[in-house]
């Protein structure tokens, strides 16, 4: 099976440093079709390009977030959920360019998080709904389903454990076939905050039927790390000497 990795991604300071970093992981990991969905109006050339250069296997697509759902400068990240239109319209385009004869497995990788090599070949032969933890995350070292038996049977997580899935996005990936065969599944705008994993797989799966992977959901593959935003300070002090640094450089 092919493993479909979808990544929403959207221009900052330090975008290309997350893409080449997530990139060049990717280029380890065989039969691989990576599908970079830019929010943004236009396809930009920094990802255009990286993606030519990377040898992967890609499609690049774009969709601006709607104004009303996005975040403004300032706002809590938290406030709204981030990269669904993107992440829909990949699905849009695998339900519009795959059938359901072909062999897949679809994993959201968010373009800041760190993956272990492993976790790839843990999730490529998933039947419906694979799982497993996820590193610092929640407030906690870890989150991840419990399981007794060979089967997922609740979850540890302390950050609204209520959730019909209490699961990062991080934490699953879904089986192309199980995807196609349910051509309306898809993450919901208007999800509540935590809300957004939940508004996917539960018109998907059951709990019972989740596949627990990397020692029975023990081991840690895929950390939710987070990206400080650089500071300017010296940059804006220079620029408005007319200083600025050579813009015709790309960092
Ligand atoms: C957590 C989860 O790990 C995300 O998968 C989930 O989308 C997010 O919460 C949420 O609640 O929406 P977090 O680290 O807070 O993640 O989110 P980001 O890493 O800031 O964003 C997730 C993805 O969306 C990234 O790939 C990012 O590049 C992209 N994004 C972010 C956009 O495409 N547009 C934006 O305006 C912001
Ligand atoms: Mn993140």
């Amino acid at each position: 099976p092919i493993i479909y990795v979808i990544t929403p991604t959207f221009t900052r300071l330090v975008q290309k440093a997350e893409l080449v970093r997530l990139s060049q992981t990717l280029m380890h990991v065989p039969s691989l079709h990576w599908i970079v969905v830019e929010d943004a109006a236009t396809k930009t050339s920094l990802v255009t390009e990286l993606l030519k250069q990377s040898g992967l296997q890609y499609t690049h697509l774009n969709v601006e977030t709607p104004k009303d759902f996005k975040l403004k400068e300032g706002d809590p990240n938290w406030l709204k959920p981030r990269g669904v239109e993107q992440r829909n319209l990949a699905l849009q385009w695998l339900r519009d360019n795959r059938e359901l004869s072909d062999e897949g497995v679809v994993y959201f990788a968010d373009d800041d998080n760190t993956y272990s090599l492993q976790l790839f070949q843990e999730m490529r032969f998933t039947k419906r709904v694979s799982v497993w933890p996820v590193g610092l995350v929640g407030g906690m070292r870890f989150e991840r389903p419990l399981v007794e038996n060979g089967k997922v049977t609740g979850f540890y997580t302390a950050w609204k454990p209520n959730r019909p899935f209490p699961m990062d996005m991080a934490g699953f990936a879904i089986s192309l076939q199980l995807l196609l065969a349910n051509p309306t599944a898809h993450f919901h705008l208007e999800a509540e905050r935590g809300y957004l994993e939940s508004s996917l797989l539960e018109t998907l799966v059951s709990i019972e039927e989740l596949e627990p992977k990397a020692d029975q959901c023990r081991k840690v593959l895929i950390w939710h790390t987070r990206t400080e935003k650089p500071k300017m300070k010296q940059e804006e002090a220079l620029q408005k000497q007319g200083l600025g640094s050579d813009i015709t450089i790309e960092v």
